[in-house]
């Protein structure tokens, strides 16, 4: 995991399963993971703190500190939160910013509130600790394993036959999901090679994106579109649509006739690549994080245009949470002043560097029959050239259907 400290402050890289905590709350979190000790009688206590509460429970890491009006607003009775709708019904002008409880006291179960005008407000000590900045930063373990060439993923480990997901007994599209997330890509075999059935496979997981290129495409070496994908030439590493405000988050591949020759497959992680390089040049991976630069994709009656950055990080844990790296669709460099040119290219050179060493570079034959999903916020995928006849099909899959499906199925995800 690599984490942006913060925009003025050269980043460090944070081993990627280490999760954001309190040194010492992590030393505490990793002997109770490890040495798995008998649950201990639940034993709680609440001390107030002026603004806020200091909640000691004692199977947890550490204290927590519960701001008052964070309580309230958060209170789950039937006055303040609608269980059907799952929205808030609490108008939070009408709590002062200075309230306190008139009473506190902790349960078996949880916590319990009285305020000063008799409203009661209950909660469990899990809520708590899932619901607040320390306490979920403090559980949160990420699921992602980084890889290079030589450690890719075995296919046991990635793919899922059609028969598993569709049978609701196999847990296939979680098996598919989870994948995805831990390792940036999955695929699903037994699929028959045309468009219908790669749609069908597709939407186990949610409808496809609809976009300017259709919603399940095939193409060829015809430039159908204004795309060099619609050619037969060689295509370095990229993610794709980075001239859309929102980068589709899934891309799916489902070769429906092979060529000949040639047409292999590249993949990378760019995630890989993020660490090597925040590692190697943290100057260059502050600069990538904060410097906007301006991606277009111009045809087919089209002028889509966007300006971001190369890696971007959840706005509230630092985590990097998607890297757009696309020569091909970079526009007119207009965003970046006349002093920091040089350390553009500079940064970007370097990044390219590890991009294209091969120890990053996976190929692979994709056959007719599987279909290859991949996270395009974290992979970025390539082709060789090839010659003869060759159809690839796909779509694309957005971040709100992508990780409302996995939270549905209760897989976490960011
Ligand atoms: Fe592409
Ligand atoms: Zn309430």
């Amino acid at each position: 995991m690599i984490r942006r400290q913060s925009l003025s402050v050269l980043t460090s890289f944070v081993g990627r399963r280490k999760p954001f905590l309190f040194p010492a709350c992590y030393r505490l979190i990793k002997n109770r993971l490890f040495c798995a000790p008998a649950p201990k009688p639940l034993v709680a206590e609440a001390i107030d703190a002026v603004t806020r509460l200091e909640l000691r429970v004692n199977r947890w890491p550490h204290t927590l500190g519960l701001s008052y009006i964070w309580l309230r607003d958060h209170c789950k009775c039937p006055d303040c939160y609608d269980n059907f709708t799952k929205q808030r019904k609490l108008d939070i002008q009408k709590v002062p910013l200075n309230i306190r409880p008139a009473s506190t006291k902790t349960t078996k179960e949880g916590l319990e509130i009285k305020w000063p005008d008799g409203h009661k407000s209950e909660y469990t000590y899990k809520y708590l600790w899932q619901n607040t900045y320390e306490g979920w930063n403090a559980s949160y373990k990420n699921p992602q394993r980084l890889w290079k060439a030589a450690t890719f993923p075995s296919p046991q480990l990635t793919t899922v036959p059609l028969s598993d997901i569709l049978d609701p007994k196999k847990d296939g599209l979680k098996r598919l999901i989870s994948s995805i997330i831990v390792h940036g890509l999955g695929f699903i075999s037994e699929v028959s090679p045309d468009v219908e059935s790669t749609r069908a496979a597709v939407e186990t997981i949610s409808p496809v994106r609809t976009t300017f290129y259709g919603t399940v495409w095939s193409f060829e070496d015809n430039l159908e579109r204004a795309d060099t994908a619609y050619t037969n030439i060689y295509l370095g590493a990229h993610n794709d649509t980075t001239y859309f405000t929102e980068s589709s988050r899934l891309q799916v591949f489902h070769c429906l006739k092979k060529a000949p020759q040639g047409g292999e497959t590249l993949l990378v992680d760019g995630f890989s690549v993020a660490e090597e390089f925040s590692a190697r040049h943290p100057e260059g991976y502050a600069f990538l994080s904060s410097a906007a630069i301006p991606s277009e994709y111009i045809g087919d009656g089209q002028h889509m245009a966007t300006l971001d950055t190369v890696l971007k990080h959840n706005p509230a844990t630092g985590c990097l949470q998607q890297i757009r790296y696309n020569i091909y669709d970079r526009a007119p460099l207009s965003s970046i002043p006349l002093e920091k040119i040089h350390e553009f290219y500079l940064h970007m050179r370097n990044i390219g560097k590890i991009v294209r060493n091969p120890a990053y570079e996976y190929w692979l034959q994709l056959e007719p029959g599987t279909v290859l999903i991949i996270d395009n916020w974290r992979l970025m995928h390539g082709r060789n050239a090839y010659s003869g006849p060759r159809i690839m099909g796909g779509c694309y899959i957005s971040n709100d259907d992508f990780t409302s499906k996995a939270r549905v199925l209760g897989i976490q995800i960011n």
